[in-house]
């Protein structure tokens, strides 16, 4: 078994948890936070060849969901190891600046799902026609619908006026919040428990609902669930609003824009006929996916299943 309660990680790393003794209105940190995960590698730190497939397949099967939930409830330990997973997320000087505002009662959701039906109201406002008409047949939230949601917040003066890494690029601690969220929906999705990002809110009003102080910048906004079945592609690619660009289009050597390698090493040959051999992707339905938004579909990067 891994410990991985804030004491065993001390035990093993000698560094103090501060944090660990902040008092905190979260549920979740009343439990013990002992997770039996076996997560202890081998001892030569390599990944075996499933475990490093699990990885991939876990990067791969991530979708946010707003559909689908079941009632079934999300354990406290479940939920302690999800959020010990973003908890151990990159931040720029080991400012750790998020918290974790988990929401079970159904007033706070139904109040935070006003205050979407507010802001999707206007959102929708940007659209015209048949884009207009697609949009309001989006399922944009899971709110009510999800046992758990959860505010993400970034506390930005958390570390003092200098945090190392930071005197250049302010926003590191947001890029290191991400970096939480994005641990979390990767954990989630390994517990089976889909994730849902709501951006379409009133931050000021959500800080107000949830009683975040004036300081402390809300960053995201999620609905948690056990969910019924996964999509293997992301909703608003299958409901036509935009296709994943293929990642070679993405990638550039040496300098912007110079989409071939110039000279390879003798051990990037494989990348020989990259723009070459890439496959259209189909939908579920068997459908091109191409043309969405001037958009070629999926190619290069496979699912490695
Ligand atoms: C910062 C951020 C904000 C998002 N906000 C919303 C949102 O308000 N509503 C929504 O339905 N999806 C939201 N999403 C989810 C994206 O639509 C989704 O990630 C994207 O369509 C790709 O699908 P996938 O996550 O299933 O791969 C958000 C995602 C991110 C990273």
């Amino acid at each position: 078994m891994f410990d991985l309660s804030e004491e065993g990680r001390s035990r093993r790393s000698g560094a103090s948890f501060d944090q660990a003794s902040r008092s905190s209105p979260c549920r979740v940190q009343e439990t013990i936070m002992t997770v039996p995960l076996d997560v202890r590698s081998a001892g030569n730190g390599r990944f075996s060849d499933d475990e490093r497939a699990a990885v991939y397949r876990v990067i791969f099967e991530r979708r946010d969901v707003r559909r689908n939930f079941l009632r079934k409830p999300i354990a406290d330990e479940v939920l302690a190891r999800v959020l010990t997973a973003a908890h151990h997320a990159g931040s720029v000087g080991f400012m750790q600046p998020w918290d974790f505002v988990v929401i079970r009662q159904r007033a706070t959701k139904q109040a935070v799902k006003r205050l979407f039906q507010k802001t999707n109201a206007q959102a929708a406002m940007h659209y015209d026609g048949t884009r207009a008409a697609l949009y309001r047949s989006l399922k944009l939230e899971g709110i009510e619908e999800a046992p758990v949601n959860i505010g993400v917040t970034c506390s930005r003066q958390r570390g003092g006026p200098h945090v190392l890494g930071r005197s250049t690029v302010r926003d590191t601690d947001l890029y290191s919040t991400c970096c939480a969220i994005q641990n979390l929906w990767l954990a989630a999705r390994a517990e089976g428990i889909g994730v849902g990002w709501v951006s379409i809110l009133d931050h000021g009003a959500l800080k107000k609902v949830l009683g975040i102080p004036r300081p402390v910048k809300v960053l995201a906004y999620l609905c948690l669930g056990y969910v019924s079945d996964f999509a293997t592609q992301p909703d608003l690619e299958m409901a036509g609003w935009r296709a994943r660009i293929p990642v070679e289009e993405l990638i550039h050597y040496e300098s912007w824009g110079m989409k071939i390698q110039g000279k390879r090493r003798n051990g990037d040959a494989h990348h020989e006929g990259l723009h070459e051999n890439g496959r259209r992707g189909t939908n579920k339905v068997g459908r091109r996916t191409a043309g969405v938004e001037g958009q070629s579909s999926s190619r290069g990067l496979r699912h490695p299943r």
